[in-house]
């Protein structure tokens, strides 16, 4: 009897993690849409937005944020002044992207927006469930 429930228990769990492969899978291959954030100095905005518009990204966010990373925020300056304080200012710049777009998106950034001093910022990627374009309705890489 105990080894008949220890069967069932391992035979239940074989088929819960092949259905996990399966959706795991299956969300990879059906995920063609990615989200880019980028933090970056704020002087670098103009060459990164061009470089990505020539590059064919067709519409991006911009906004002003503040934030810090490993150095809090000491150490690094804006415009010549030494912030001593914990926020710094920084611009952050949002793409939505289809997947194959990715890691060109990323080399242009990279290739723009560093300066090698610390603070040049971050790129985040994400997977973006859906797009609407609002005027038309259309959906997903057609939305971008
Ligand atoms: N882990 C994080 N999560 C969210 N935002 C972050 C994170 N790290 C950094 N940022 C954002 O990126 C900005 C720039 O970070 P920064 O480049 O200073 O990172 P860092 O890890 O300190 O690298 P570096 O040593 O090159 O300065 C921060 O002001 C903050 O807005
Ligand atoms: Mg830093």
């Amino acid at each position: 009897m105990l080894s008949m429930v220890i069967c069932v228990i391992i035979y239940s769990f074989r088929i819960k993690m092949r259905i996990r492969v399966i959706y795991y899978t299956l969300q990879a291959i059906t995920n063609t849409m990615k989200k880019i954030e980028a933090i970056i100095k704020p002087h670098k905005l103009e060459d990164v937005r061009e470089a990505l518009n020539e590059a064919g990204v067709s519409g991006l966010t911009v906004t002003e944020v503040k934030g810090y990373g490993r150095q809090k925020g000491h150490s690094e300056t804006y415009r010549g002044a030494e912030y001593k304080i914990d926020f710094l200012p920084k611009v952050k710049i949002e793409i939505a992207v289809t997947a194959d777009q990715v890691d060109r998106c990323i080399e242009i950034i990279l290739a723009t927006a560093k300066t090698g001093k610390i603070g040049d910022g971050k790129i985040f990627v994400t997977n973006l469930e859906n797009a609407v374009r609002i005027r038309t309705g259309e959906n997903d890489a057609e939305a971008l």
